[in-house]
């Protein structure tokens, strides 16, 4: 089988790279490194042994897209590509829509044109919108995310799904990540956002190597056992897990399939830090002030939905999301 990974040199897609290979799938990684290094990749080889076909470009870019599906023939596309940085998108808003939309659209155009009509979406669970209460499961009505990302999100879900009524030739599968985290055992690829993370686990583990003097809890007066918020973290090789059972059973299956990718479980920023200070062995300062706008008390997914489809499981509890994450980072700083 021939996949084209969109955002492959990014964090979820070069785990997801990865285990591809090892699938023996036959890819070709396309990402224009806004985010991301060519190194990514070069690392994906030396952990798998294989070569892995590179096209540095953008999917907004039609002439582009056109020229690698001119001289390849896919059977699917894995779309990473995008934009996830939730404050840039709050003030930078038609640079999300422009990047993540537009350039969904450009390539759901060209996939059209050579009829490569099955598609992996990376979506979120964000677009579940913060009136639904979790578990969250995939047939509750989707919300109204709290902010662009989220939004660009929905759109291209719905898109997707627009594209399917018009031709039930598509196959289309949207996975709904809820918050992904760790990095590969060998700790040579992880998760490296550039700035100043967004992100729980990338921030506390800046702060255990120092980077940062001290961390910010945000808000201790949710209706949750410690008051702060609770999320459910995967992962990141559940995850890569979860889209080569996607591919493997959704491929040629026609139609819109929805899936959660979660464990079900729900954890509070205090449980993640202290979690994380055991593996580590460092003191993780850390001062609690306001609740971020836009945030909810808990968020968990119903995974029963990709348990019983895709009888996939994600089996890596906390300590091994934290120890993943702190070899990465700690190891980072002598790559
Ligand atoms: P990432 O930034 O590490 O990877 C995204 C990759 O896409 C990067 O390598 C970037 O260079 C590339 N890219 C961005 N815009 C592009 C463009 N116009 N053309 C070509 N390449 C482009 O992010 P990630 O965490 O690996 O996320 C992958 C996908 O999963 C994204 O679509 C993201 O929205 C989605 N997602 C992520 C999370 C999360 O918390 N990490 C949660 C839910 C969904
Ligand atoms: C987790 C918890 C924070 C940082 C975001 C996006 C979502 C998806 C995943 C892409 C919350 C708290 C965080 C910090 C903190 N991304 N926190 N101090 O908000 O669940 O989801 O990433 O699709 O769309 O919105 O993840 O890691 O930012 O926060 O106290 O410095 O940690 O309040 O309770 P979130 P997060």
């Amino acid at each position: 089988m021939n996949i084209l990974v969109t955002g492959g040199a990014g964090y979820i897609g070069s785990h997801t790279v990865l285990q591809l290979l090892q699938s023996n799938y036959k890819i070709v990684v396309l990402d224009n490194l806004v985010n991301s290094s060519e190194s990514s990749i070069r690392r994906v080889e030396e952990i798998s042994g294989r070569r892995i076909e590179f096209f540095k470009g953008d999917i907004r870019d039609y002439n582009f897209l056109d020229g690698v599906f001119s001289s390849h023939k896919f059977d699917s596309v894995l779309h990473f590509a995008g934009l996830k940085a939730v404050g840039e998108a709050i003030n930078e808003p038609i640079k999300y829509y422009e990047n993540n939309v537009l350039g969904s659209i450009q390539l759901f155009k060209v996939m059209q044109k050579y009829n490569t009509k099955s598609i992996i979406f990376s979506s979120s669970a964000t677009v579940y919108g913060n009136s639904n209460n979790s578990p969250l499961k995939e047939d509750m009505p989707t919300g109204i995310p709290t902010n662009p990302y989220g939004r660009s999100k929905l759109v291209i879900e719905n898109i997707l799904a627009d594209l399917y009524v018009s031709d039930p030739q598509w196959c289309i599968t949207s996975l709904r990540y809820f918050n992904p985290v760790g990095a590969h055992k060998s700790g040579l690829i992880g998760e490296d956002p550039r700035g100043l993370p967004n992100n729980l686990l990338p921030y506390i583990s800046q702060t255990a190597v120092g980077i940062h003097e001290k961390m910010f809890v945000f808000g201790n007066d949710y209706d949750t056992p410690d008051g702060t918020g609770i999320r459910d973290y995967i992962h990141v090789m559940d995850l890569a897990s979860g889209h080569i059972r996607a591919l493997e059973k959704y491929i040629s299956k026609r139609g819109v399939h929805t899936i959660n990718l979660g464990t079900g479980i729900g954890y509070s920023v205090l449980e993640v830090i202290h979690a994380f200070e055991t593996v580590s062995a460092k003191t993780i300062p850390y001062d609690i002030i306001d609740r971020r706008p836009g945030d909810v008390g808990v968020c968990y997914a119903d995974p029963s939905k990709a348990n019983s489809e895709l009888d996939w499981v994600a089996n890596r509890g906390l300590i091994e999301m934290c120890k993943d994450t702190w070899r990465w980072q700690s190891q980072k700083l002598l790559l």
